[in-house]
């Protein structure tokens, strides 16, 4: 069955003085169907942001290199026009909640102007459907009917983010990107936030990029986790799979990073430092932080290999389990 997005081989790099910074280098993952959610996880600056960015085609000036194939029910979106990407997809068969957006909405407007602007502006819908549409999504996200003639500043984070939630969906997205949902918010609002998304889920059959650096909040929601490090992926699996039985040495350390309420085991920590990206350690990447490091490691780029149902990992201790390295 054609997966509704395929994302193949992607490329983001950034033109700087040093050199190209290599943030997105060669990423691949699938979502397969409708109400599929599948999670991004990975440390600060591994290159999620960049990644969801190059998804939507929102690239700042400096772009370097930015190639791959982008599937969307088997339709190659890279290879469209900037305006038929623009008139067609972004916002319509992908939306992104961008990360921070909650603290970037403008305190001059209120609710309503906000959250109707680019329905008004790209649709051409009239201002009474725009503002039917709006309503309906603000109960949708569980916000008052009155929120519309709100402005910003008498809103709490977590109204803030609901108000966020509601403007991405008022294309009718097929794919929702969403960036850091939670991270500004307190743990009680952060778990409002990600009911709302299991909800979206549930009842609209919304298929969802969920992107953080908790791999704890992931597992609330995520049907599949990929992991990113270093501008690659190194990991992927079902929820399941990757949590309880993960194969990759940096996977392993991520998740047991996550504190845990009744076991006196401290958390880990992950030693040293994320890879520099003008000039990523060679081989894996992940070698001069790992415990495990063995010959092939410093110089030879790991492949994906199988590790059993639908999990894969790039690390070469796979590869020596079935008699190679
Ligand atoms: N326009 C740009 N020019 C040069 N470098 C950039 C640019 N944008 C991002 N970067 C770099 O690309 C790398 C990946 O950044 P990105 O924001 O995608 O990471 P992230 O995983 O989203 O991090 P975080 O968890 O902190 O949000 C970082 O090294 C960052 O400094
Ligand atoms: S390939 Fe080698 S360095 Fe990389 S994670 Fe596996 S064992 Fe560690
Ligand atoms: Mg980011």
């Amino acid at each position: 069955m054609t997966p509704l997005l395929d994302v193949r081989d992607l490329r983001l790099h950034y033109e700087t003085p040093r050199g190209p910074v290599r943030a997105v280098d060669g990423v691949s993952f699938e979502i397969g169907s409708p109400g599929e959610v599948v999670g991004i996880v990975g440390e600060s600056g591994s290159g999620k942001t960049s990644m969801a960015n190059a998804l939507m085609r929102i690239l700042p000036r400096n772009v370097a290199r930015y190639d791959g194939e982008v599937l969307y029910d088997g339709e190659d979106l890279m290879a469209l026009t900037d305006e038929r990407f623009r008139k067609e997809v972004r916002w319509r068969t992908m939306a992104m909640v961008f990360q921070g957006a909650m603290s970037s909405l403008n305190p001059v407007l209120n609710v309503g102007r906000q959250v109707t602007e680019r329905v008004l502006v790209e649709s051409g819908a009239s201002k009474r459907e725009a503002y039917r549409k709006a309503e309906e999504l603000l109960e949708l996200v569980g916000l008052p009917r009155d929120i519309i003639k709100r402005y910003p500043h008498e809103l709490s984070g977590g109204m803030k983010q609901r108000v966020v939630l509601a403007m991405a969906l008022m294309m009718d997205p097929r794919i929702l990107i969403l960036d850091e949902p939670t991270s500004a918010l307190d743990v009680s609002v952060q778990a409002q936030v990600m009911n709302l998304l299991k909800q979206l889920k549930r009842e609209r059959g919304m298929a969802m990029l969920f992107i953080t650096h908790d791999i704890a909040l992931a597992s609330d929601l995520c049907d599949r986790v990929v992991v990113a490090y270093g501008g690659e992926h190194v990991e992927s699996g079902t929820l399941a799979e990757v949590l309880t039985a993960p194969k990759h040495p940096y996977t392993q350390k991520l998740i047991a990073s996550i504190p845990r309420l009744h076991d006196p085991a401290q958390p880990e920590f992950i030693p040293g430092r994320p890879p520099d990206l003008v000039d990523p350690p060679s081989g894996c990447r992940f070698h001069p932080r790992c415990d495990f490091a063995f010959e092939p490691c410093d110089s030879d780029v790991p492949p994906w290999f199988e590790a059993g149902g639908a999990q894969h990992a790039r690390c070469w201790l796979l590869g020596q389990s079935k008699g190679r390295g």
